[in-house]
């Protein structure tokens, strides 16, 4: 979507995955959707390094909605949002944060909350804007497909028509399949700035992998519609949660950020480990996922080996290689050379292990190299051309 938003895919937290639609606040006062998890989450945004990385959306998502009042404006649940979304959103920007907000284009959202019928999408866009609300998702339960053809490029209008900039993911083509002809990608870019192109992810592995087979099955469809201003989104991250390993967290890290995805994490920041941290918090990881070329990157080998390889163009000539193993036994010692990657022999490259910080120099493009790459895990390079090799001698 040209509204001038998201020119790097999105970065920072959605309450979703990890606190779902828990609104058991007496059983469970820290837990809970309330105003006081989204407050503390600012927090520890804010005070924790997350925001100063770049992870600056703090996003509400389903069971905020207390209903609309007699003007049938959505308001939020007044025992949980006591203070409403606006005071939310005043908290978040006053720690430099920017607040994103859920809502569905149907009779109701998932989980059975007043939703957004198309007869709603001009009065809850105005809403939104004078909450000063910095992002929608919007959900596609409970509407047809016809609803949804004419309900987000409605929504997409009614935002950019409120001047308040307003960045908008769409759920549409998670609801037709994600695929064309039922999905149009030409379309979709130019509606919104992200959108979930497939199933909801779960605290597990195999949720993981199974989004990222559906991705790069469809490579050829996906890849090419991601770029400034509008992203693919597999979901979220499940890195600080209870079903990844931290080889697994390494690998969703370093796989969404390849495949140029929204970074939204899901997860407790009050009590996330210090290695989960690093993961998240890579530097190098960071400047990566947010190139300004904003290529989504592809799988461009799947050996025998059960190692795959995926390959993001970056600006100045450099690049992202994952190394990944579906191997289940032991540290897989994978040879391969940048010429067997695509890599032109021009020049000699430089790579930095973006987990490690290993560095090696005066890589040429036909010298072989070994990664160990451990069972479900990674390795991921940052590679960069320096010189010409001097061929004056040939
Ligand atoms: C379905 C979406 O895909 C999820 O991300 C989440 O927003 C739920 N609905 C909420 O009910």
């Amino acid at each position: 979507l040209d509204n001038g938003l998201l020119k790097t895919p999105p970065m920072g937290w959605l309450a979703w995955e990890r606190f779902r639609c828990n609104i058991n606040c007496q059983d469970d006062p820290q837990n809970c959707i309330s105003e006081q998890l989204f407050m503390e989450m600012a927090d520890r945004l804010a005070q924790d390094g997350w925001r100063d990385l770049g992870y600056k959306y703090l996003n509400i998502d389903d069971c905020w909605i207390g209903g609309r009042d007699n003007q049938g404006n959505l308001v939020a649940d007044p025992k949980r949002f006591p203070n409403g979304i606006p005071f939310l959103a005043d908290y978040a920007h006053s720690l430099g944060l920017k607040l994103g907000i859920y809502a569905d284009l149907g009779n109701f959202t998932c989980m059975g909350y007043p939703g957004t019928t198309l007869d709603k999408v001009v009065q809850d866009a105005q809403t939104f804007a004078t909450w000063q609300v910095d992002m929608l998702k919007l959900d596609g339960c409970y509407s047809t497909s016809l609803e949804r053809a004419h309900g987000y490029p409605k929504m997409a209008a009614a935002l950019n028509a409120t001047g308040h900039p307003i960045a908008f993911s769409c759920s549409w083509p998670a609801y037709e399949g994600g695929l064309p002809p039922k999905v149009n990608y030409t379309t979709l870019a130019k509606t919104c700035n992200l959108w979930r192109n497939y199933e909801d992810i779960q605290d597990s592995w195999s949720s993981m992998l199974n989004i990222l087979d559906w991705f790069v099955s469809h490579q050829d469809v996906l890849q090419p519609v991601a770029g400034p201003g509008h992203w693919n989104d597999p979901d979220m991250l499940l890195i600080g949660n209870f079903g990844l390993s931290f080889e697994q967290a390494q690998s969703q890290m370093a796989l969404w950020t390849v495949l140029a995805a929204p970074l939204f994490m899901s997860t407790d920041l009050r009590t996330i480990s210090a290695r989960n941290m690093d993961i998240l918090q890579n530097p190098l990881m960071i400047k990566i996922h947010q190139d300004p070329l904003g290529i989504q990157g592809r799988r461009i080998l799947k050996e025998k080996s059960q190692i795959e390889v995926y390959l993001r163009p970056l600006s100045n000539k450099a690049s992202a290689l994952v190394f990944f193993s579906r191997r289940m036994d032991i540290p897989y010692h994978y040879q391969s050379s940048l010429a067997n990657l695509s890599y032109s022999s021009t020049y000699i490259y430089e790579v930095q292990n973006v987990y490690t910080g290993e560095t090696i120099s005066g890589l040429r493009a036909y010298t072989n190299f070994t990664v160990v790459i451990n069972p479900s895990g990674v390795v991921m390079w940052y590679v960069y051309p320096t010189k010409n090799p001097n061929t004056s001698w040939l």
